[in-house]
């Protein structure tokens, strides 16, 4: 696992929009699984500038979200389609028809979970998957417990998720509002993209990142299923790495391989 820490939300957000936008300058058709939530929003906020500033072009990309809540229709101001294009989509020239997000309204969840998949496979899988992590570990809403071989299905929401989500999205006292099921892509699916870049900021992800960057592999923090990814990066703020034993090293690392490798890689060439 690769982690880079960026000085605050910004640099973060610069660095997570740059790694997208070299995936879509490399491959044009690029297969981007997507995330919503708080953390991505000033990733994507950058891509629109790329688009619009540079010419970025999303025309021949494909895109899958992680998740969305069951029971939110796609016009539902709090529902995940909603997010995406909002913050997305309406903005770039992306193809409609290469955008998915699961059906929170389909009238039978575990038949659509089954042709999720097939659709991911049918793109030839994804390149680059965008992450954030919940407070509990989870990534999408694979929630303590969740197999690391899972795949897309129907999970119930734990209450700090149903919380926190009250909180982002519906305001505090709308708690009883956030919907108890999402469909999400399981661990099994997210560990199959050939990339998997994860984001963090902030204190309230400090004492999460510690366990799932330095601890144990575990179903229990689901996000910790990264360690076993050849090609996971993950990027955080100073705040999200504050609680990081080997903090020092992982800059250290970052500074040799913009300063030194190439050095190394010329004198061996020799
Ligand atoms: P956040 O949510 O980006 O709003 O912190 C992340 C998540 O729950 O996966």
């Amino acid at each position: 696992m690769e982690v880079i820490i960026a000085k605050d939300r910004q640099e973060l957000a610069e660095i997570a929009a740059g790694i997208i936008r070299e995936q879509i300058r490399r491959k044009p058709n690029s297969v981007l699984g997507l995330a919503t939530g708080s953390t991505p929003e000033d990733t994507y906020k950058r891509l629109i500038r790329y688009h619009k500033e540079e010419g970025l072009d999303f025309s021949k990309v494909v895109t899958f979200n992680l998740d969305e809540y069951l029971g939110l229709p796609k016009d539902h101001d709090q529902s995940y389609w909603y997010f995406m294009h909002d913050r997305l989509f309406n903005h770039v020239n992306i193809n409609p028809s290469n955008i998915h997000v699961p059906d929170g309204m389909a009238p039978d969840p575990e038949a659509f979970c089954d042709w999720y998949e097939e659709e991911i496979e049918r793109a030839g899988g994804i390149d680059l998957q965008l992450l954030g992590i919940g407070g509990d570990g989870h990534i999408a809403f694979n929630e303590p417990g969740s197999s690391l071989a899972s795949r897309t299905r129907v999970k119930a929401l734990t209450e700090q998720t149903i919380k926190d989500n009250a909180e982002l999205f519906f305001g505090k006292d709308k708690q009883h509002l956030v919907p108890r099921f999402a469909i999400t892509m399981g661990v099994g699916t997210i560990l199959e993209a050939r990339k998997l870049l994860l984001i963090a900021f902030g204190k309230r992800k400090a004492s999460i990142c510690k366990k799932f960057i330095e601890g144990p592999v575990t179903s229990m923090v689901t996000a910790s299923a990264l360690q076993l990814h050849p090609n996971a990066i993950v990027v955080l703020d100073e705040e999200a790495a504050a609680e990081l034993e080997y903090k020092e090293y992982y800059k250290w690392v970052q500074k040799m391989k913009k300063e030194e490798y190439q050095k190394v890689l010329d004198r061996l060439a020799q």
